[in-house]
């Protein structure tokens, strides 16, 4: 067990590269798996521990995964030789739920545990489920495992329920090797869906649309293994701006697509925070005095994104005012009762969240919910006064790569401590 400490109260300076996406990353790496002509390499892979499970799972069903001396990830999937994945690393991730729909499309079966409960509410995988139905899989669930038939999947036409970012994903992947053409209606918008896409197209996928709400796949027999370079991680960028907002800094945040941040932009922009764009890189330098509350919707893109939702509030905890941000995505306010640890003034009711901006946060030792509360409690602690001691640090792990290193580098004072 480590714990990350922090003391705060010191304005961030200087500037830091953003990595690569890992919900990107994440589904790219299982599609990868899909080539059975030739190896993928894909490059601006991040790291931390949910690639690494990834990883393991495809190892696990027989497929040669790598990383080489530039960090480049190797992915053969021609040795692909089992259908069942195992439950031990499914339950760590509900990602790995791709898995589902990579064994169907080269396997035409696929034997996947269940995700379960997660921190950040109740989610269920019943829209992939659906979706594979919809293309003739003959589904049941036995012993906590879905256990999917199809000797080859069928085009058909699927609506996507609540423009759900993994279930597009994962038909996305299903759909890909499919007999005849699938049509995702409603499907999710998300830059990472549309970094799929550009990437199945490479290795010789037929996806049109992806960025819009109707994705047309048509399958083909069989795709090739290609070199890759996996999108900028939107939700990191985006919690360095909050992070600079909330200190008081100015920084540079370098390898950036500005477009994928436009809300959360907006939404800083209203709270008085200035934000210049460049060449890849965003500029955001906070304001003399307090910032102003705003009011924001989580949505699916573009609408301002739930994995932002944590990073705002945090920041908002400063604002002089009242700021009311209603959750609309998951059961995502548990980390609220840690904030209010610091000295935040914070009334939740069902998925609303009512924050009233206090002079001042003080350090405190806080636990870390879920990935994304963890960089809001990351950022709480880096303006409050005093120190803070983050524990369940290994959350945090998951999904930011070097995030103490580059903290430091734009001044914070963070180090680990076992
Ligand atoms: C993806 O989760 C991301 N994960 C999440 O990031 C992100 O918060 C979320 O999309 C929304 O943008 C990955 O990309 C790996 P959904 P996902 O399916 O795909 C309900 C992070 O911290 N639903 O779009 O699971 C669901 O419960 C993570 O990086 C069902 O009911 O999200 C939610 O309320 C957290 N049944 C809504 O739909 C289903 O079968 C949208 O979820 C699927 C989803």
């Amino acid at each position: 067990m480590s714990r990350l400490i922090i003391e705060g109260g010191r304005p961030l300076h200087g500037s830091i590269e953003i990595s690569g996406a890992k919900n990107s990353a994440l589904a790219i790496i299982v599609a990868a798996a899909l080539a059975t002509e030739g190896e993928c390499i894909l490059d601006n892979i991040p790291q931390g521990s949910d690639i690494g499970t990834i990883c393991l799972i495809l190892q696990d069903l027989g497929v040669g995964v790598w990383f080489d001396d530039e960090d480049r990830l190797h992915i053969r999937g021609s040795s692909l030789n089992k259908h069942t994945a195992s439950y031990d690393l499914v339950r760590k991730m509900r990602a790995s739920f791709y898995s589902a729909g990579l064994l169907l499309a080269r396997v035409g079966k696929a034997e996947v545990p269940l995700p379960g409960g997660c921190a950040i509410g109740s989610r269920p995988v019943d829209y992939h489920i659906k979706g594979f139905t919809h293309m003739g899989a003959e589904v049941t669930i036995e012993h906590g495992y879905m256990k999917a038939v199809a000797n080859r999947l069928q085009g058909s036409q699927i609506y996507v329920n609540r423009a759900s970012v993994g279930t597009t994903i994962n038909l996305m992947i299903a759909a890909s090797m499919a007999e005849g053409t699938t049509i995702l209606e409603n499907a999710a918008k998300e830059p990472e869906v549309v970094d799929l896409a550009i990437f199945l197209n490479g290795m010789g996928a037929k996806v049109r649309g992806a960025g819009t709400e109707s994705i047309r796949i048509e399958g083909v027999d069989s795709l090739r293994g290609i070199e890759y370079s996996i999108i900028p991680d939107r939700i990191e960028a985006g919690t360095f701006l909050f992070a600079a907002a909330i200190t008081g800094g100015d920084i540079l945040v370098k390898s950036v697509v500005a477009e994928h941040l436009r809300v959360p932009i907006v939404k800083l922009e209203e709270a008085g925070v200035t934000i210049t764009r460049g060449d890849n890189a965003l500029h955001v330098a906070a304001p003399n005095g307090r910032l102003k509350p705003v009011d924001v919707e989580t949505l699916p893109y573009p609408g301002f994104p739930t994995d932002l939702q944590q990073p705002l509030v945090a920041t908002m905890c400063l604002a002089e005012g009242t700021s009311v941000v209603r959750e609309t995505i998951f059961d995502r306010f548990r980390y609220v009762d840690e904030l209010r640890r610091m000295g935040a003034d914070i009334k939740t009711d069902q998925g609303t969240a009512i924050i009233r901006g206090v002079p001042q946060l003080t350090g405190a030792p806080v636990e870390i919910t879920d990935l994304r509360a963890g960089a809001a409690l990351a950022i709480a602690a880096l303006a409050a006064e005093g120190r803070t001691e983050l524990y369940g640090v290994e959350i945090l792990d998951r999904g930011y790569e070097f995030f103490e290193e580059k903290l430091r580098a734009l001044g914070a004072t963070i180090y680990r401590e076992d």
